[in-house]
Formats: structure tokens, sequence, C-alpha cells
């Protein structure tokens, strides 16, 4: 595995010396599957993860995120396909010898070690010079906001500042890729959109690409430079947020990001200015994808935030009529679910604005519009 010959020493190279080959990749997954047994955990993957990307495996637990990373660390061996991190094959490199690391859930700090030597443990586990660890390991504690409480204990910490830790520990030798498997997981709802902020921020400041594993939706949007849904295995769909958000391409990604609010319809008129007939009766005006033609049973999916209600409903909207069914307090929003008849039901979300709360109109059995803009309608096969 040593070998003396002219393979990947990755490590040491940190720009990936003179490879040629990879361009300004990271991380390149190509036909990579992992299979345990018979059972297929990572079916078929291609990616590309430019360097200095904040790039996110998005999907519900099950899905191949874990095994994924675990491969990219070297945990885990492919059962086919090629992975090169810097420009270079690593099937034989090591996991010590990868220029990665990797950031779990659960901190892992040592508790007998304060702060200060968590994060110096690797460093002193290579050798490297007492001086340079002591500068080193205060810049990665100022990066984490940390350097107050070197000489702190894990046990002392919260959890928000454990995580923090265990980042700056990962950070030290200043990794090409650092992989983190939802590090935030074990964090309450006010400290995880803070710490949201704050790695975001880090990740900014370093430059080192992140790769990052996480079920919540919200998280990866936010987040991610650029995201991969994960769906049994493969990749359903690889790209920006407003992308996969805007424009899902199948109906699984839409259902996963966020309410989907499907309407199953047959298309009558294809094309642009295509009509599709609901449950309701309605003849419902959508773009209609080019690999759609008359008579194909497709899905409209609308975004609960592009629907309008009642007096907001304009000229140039779709129009339908329907009865509230339920009525959701979310605080800024209220989410109202309306049945339109024929078993076909959507979600609308009312904005609170300075004049009134969100919550004083509606009640459930009230009979209200909805509308929206054609071209806001999806049409998903
Ligand atoms: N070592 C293993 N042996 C057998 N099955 C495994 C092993 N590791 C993971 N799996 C299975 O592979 C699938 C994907 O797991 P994982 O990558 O951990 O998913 P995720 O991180 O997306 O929740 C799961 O069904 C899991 O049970
Ligand atoms: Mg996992």
């Amino acid at each position: 595995m040593e070998g003396g010959n002219d393979s990947v020493e990755v490590r040491a190279s940190g720009n990936g010396g003179g490879d040629g080959n990879g361009g300004g990749d990271a991380v390149r997954l190509e036909g990579v599957s992992k299979r345990f047994g018979d059972f297929t955990a990572v079916d078929d993957i291609d990616l590309s993860i430019p360097k200095g990307e904040f790039f996110s495996l998005l999907g519900p637990s099950g899905c191949g995120k874990t095994t994924t990373l675990r491969m990219l660390a070297g945990f885990e061996v492919p059962t086919e396909g090629r992975i090169l991190l810097e420009g270079e094959p690593v099937e034989d490199v090591p996991p010590y010898k990868r220029n990665v690391n990797m950031v779990f859930q659960s901190y892992a700090l040592f508790g007998h070690l304060d702060v200060e030597n968590n994060v110096a443990f690797g460093l002193k586990r290579q050798k490297v010079a007492k001086d340079e660890i002591h500068r080193r390991v205060g810049e990665a504690l100022e990066l984490v906001s940390l350097s107050s409480r070197a000489k702190a204990r894990p046990s002392e910490l919260s959890g928000g500042q454990r995580q923090r830790v265990a980042l700056a520990r990962a950070l030290v030798n200043r990794p090409a890729v650092l992989l983190l498997d939802e590090p935030l997981g074990a964090l309450d709802l006010k400290l995880r959109k803070q710490m949201q902020v704050e790695l975001k921020q880090i990740q900014r400041e370093v430059g080192i690409t992140f790769v990052y594993v996480t079920h919540d939706q919200e998280e990866a949007l936010s987040m991610s430079d650029r995201i991969a849904v994960m769906s049994d295995g493969r990749v359903a769909q690889c790209g920006a947020p407003e992308e996969v958000y805007e424009h899902p391409a199948e109906e699984f990604v839409a259902g996963f990001i966020g309410i989907s609010n499907l309407l199953e319809g047959v298309v009558e008129d294809a094309g642009d200015d295509g009509k599709v007939r609901i449950a309701t009766g309605d003849r419902i005006p959508a773009p209609i994808p080019d690999d759609c033609s008359r008579g194909d049973t497709v899905q409209l999916s609308v975004r609960p935030e592009k629907i309008a209600i009642d007096d907001e409903v304009e000229e140039g909207m779709v129009r339908l009529e329907g009865t509230i069914e339920d009525r959701v307090y979310l605080g800024v929003s209220t989410q109202i679910t309306v049945g339109l008849g024929g078993g076909a039901r959507l979600v609308a979300l009312e904005q609170a604005t300075y004049r009134a709360s969100a919550d004083d109109r509606w009640e459930p059995g009230m009979t209200v519009a909805l509308g929206w803009h054609p071209e806001n309608c999806l049409v998903l096969r």
C-alpha cells in the first residue's frame, strides 16, 4: 500500500501537483456503486464537485448518503466505479493518507483532553513541530470562535461548542475536502439554525470543499452551492438549490423538497400552452414538457407559496374554488388545506403582514378561491 513508486501521495500535494486531469474538481465519482451482499446501497453514481464548493448529499434515511461519504473517506471500497480526489484515483490510498477529513454527528472528542489538545491531537501524531502546532491550533480555534475555551474539557462545553471543537480538529490540517455526516443532527432547532450560518461562514473563509450529508431539505437548501438529491442509492437530481426547488426533475424530488402539492391529471393539449384535465373536471393551463403527449397521466405541482388566496387571485391566473379543510398556524404564516373536489386538494400559505396576523381570516368550511400563474405550475411525469 505504501509502495515506493510514483503512486498517489495526495496528502502532501495540496493542489494535486500537476495531475493535469480532473481540472478544478476536488471530488469525482465515476459510475460508483456499493453492494452489501446482494443489496445495492449506492447505485451507479456520477458526481463532480469543484474545488471550494459547499456540496450537499440530501435524501431520506437509508438512501446511501453515509455509504457514499465513507467511500470518499476510504472506509468503504466501491464495488464498482472510480473515485478521484483532486484529480487522482484513490482506490489504493488508505484513509489516513487521503487528503480528507470527516466530521460526525457524535463529536468523538477525547474527554480527558482539553479543547486545545483535542484539536492538536492529529498534528502531534504526525510529529509536527511544537511552535507550528501552537500556531495552527490557535488559528483553528479562532476560526470556530473558541479561543477563550482552549483549556476547557469537552464535558464543560455545550453541544454546539463540542461540535465546533470537532470542526476545528478536522480543519486544523487543512484537508482538501471536509466530509460532514449530519454534523448538526444532535442539536436543537435554534442552535442548529445558528450553526448552519456559522458553518457556511467558516466554509467561505477557509475555502475548503465541503461534502455535507443531511436529510433536512431546508438545511441543504440554505447552505449549499449545489445539492445531489438521493433516493434508493441513486442521484435523482443534482443542481443549485433554486434549480432543485423550482424545477424538480421527478416526483420524488418534488415531494422530498418541501410540500409538493400534487394534482393528478391527464394531458389534453401538449406544448408550452398545454392543458391538463384534473379530477375536478377543470382544464388547467400548464407548460407541458416535450416528452409528454396527449393522453399521458401527469402530476401538476404548485408550490404553496405560489398560490394566491381569495382576493389575491388576479387576472391571468388559473382560478379554482374549494372548501377549507384544515388550517395550521405557523407563526409567520398560516397553512390552509383546500379541498377542490374529486379527492384533489392543495395547500396554500398565507403570510402574516404588518396589517394582520396570518390566521385571522380563515376557518375550516369556508369557500375560497385559489389561483396561480400558469408558469408557476410544474408538470411532472
Ligand atoms: N455495512 C453494511 N452492511 C449491510 N448494509 C449496509 C451497511 N452499511 C449500510 N448498509 C445499508 O445501506 C443502506 C444505505 O445506508 P446509509 O448509507 O447509511 O444511508 P443514509 O446515510 O442515507 O441513511 C441502508 O439500507 C443500510 O442499511
Ligand atoms: Mg447516514
